[in-house]
């Protein structure tokens, strides 16, 4: 059941809205969520620029404010492993705007990392499910909660984009062994595309997932090739498809790819 109605916020309150349209990008502090933030702004979004620390949030908004004429995101915290932050986050912007346009589930982390420290296990048979499950935490269900919290506000409009930025370590058709917890959470996050795609079918949203390329970055490291604006291109395009735009499919560089 959807927590609120299409004429009320999560907590029943009634709301205007407002005729720009409305993008929420997690984990837009940094790296490529910082350059999605700051395409859509280009676009001419409102842009919800959130990181689970409130100064993080301001000195990012506040530093693509200078570097860009294209406008001024809202600084946000949200912890998306935090119900009362997620359910805060949407009622705000409900009170605020009325709607959501766009919902960018880029927040993720990639416990595995070999550049991480201190190092992880990352084979099936040494990594604890604990660490699992902190993957699984913020990677799927943090993108599945804030999805099913968006979907009414979109459904309100009949318009909505939902973009899961996922990885090639969750394509099936491509798995291998190593970094677990970060392979199971992006091809979870791969299946719930293709379950919202399926049920949100007709109502004007479009839902889809993006591997980035292997960008700089603190998930990607500093060897990697692909700078957070190259990553972030294809997330931008998928968030601002036309109507007749695809939904349910996997892609890279703009181009669908093997689930
Ligand atoms: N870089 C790559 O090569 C690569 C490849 C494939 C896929 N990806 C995916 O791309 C996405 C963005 O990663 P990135 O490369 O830009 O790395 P990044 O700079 O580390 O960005 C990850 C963001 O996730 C946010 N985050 C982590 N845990 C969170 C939580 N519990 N609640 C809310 N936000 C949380 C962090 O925000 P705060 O610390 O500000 O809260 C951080 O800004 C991730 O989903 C990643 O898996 C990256």
């Amino acid at each position: 059941m959807a927590l609120f109605d299409a004429t009320s916020s999560p907590t029943g309150k009634s709301y205007m809205t407002t005729e720009q349209r409305v993008a929420l990008v997690t984990g837009g502090a940094g790296g490529i969520g910082r350059e999605i933030t700051r395409g859509l702004l280009a676009h001419g979004y409102i842009v919800y620029l959130t990181s689970r620390h409130a100064d993080t949030a301001e000195r990012a908004a506040a530093r693509l404010t200078a570097e860009t004429s294209a406008g001024t995101p809202l600084p946000s915290v949200l912890d998306v492993t935090e119900e009362e932050s997620l359910v805060g986050l949407i009622e705000r912007v409900a009170q605020r705007h009325g709607r959501l346009d766009v919902l960018v589930n880029n927040a993720g982390v990639y416990l595995e990392a070999p550049h991480r420290q201190p190092a992880s296990p990352t084979l099936a048979q040494e990594q604890s499910v604990a660490m699992v499950r902190e993957s699984l935490e913020t990677n799927l269900l943090g993108a599945y909660r804030l999805t099913q919290l968006a979907a009414p506000l979109m459904q309100r409009h009949r318009f909505g984009r939902v973009v899961n930025v996922s990885s090639g370590s969750g394509q099936l058709a491509d798995m291998g062994g190593g970094d677990v917890g970060y392979r199971l959470s992006k091809a979870a996050l791969n299946a719930l595309t293709r379950v919202f795609a399926a049920e949100l079918a007709d109502s004007g949203i479009l839902v889809n997932a993006l591997c980035p390329g292997w960008v700089q970055s603190d998930v990607g490291g500093p060897a990697a090739p692909r700078t957070p604006a190259e990553g972030a291109d294809t997330a931008i395009w998928l968030a601002t498809l036309p109507d007749d735009g695809p939904t349910g499919g996997f892609f890279r560089h703009r181009a669908p790819i093997a689930w």
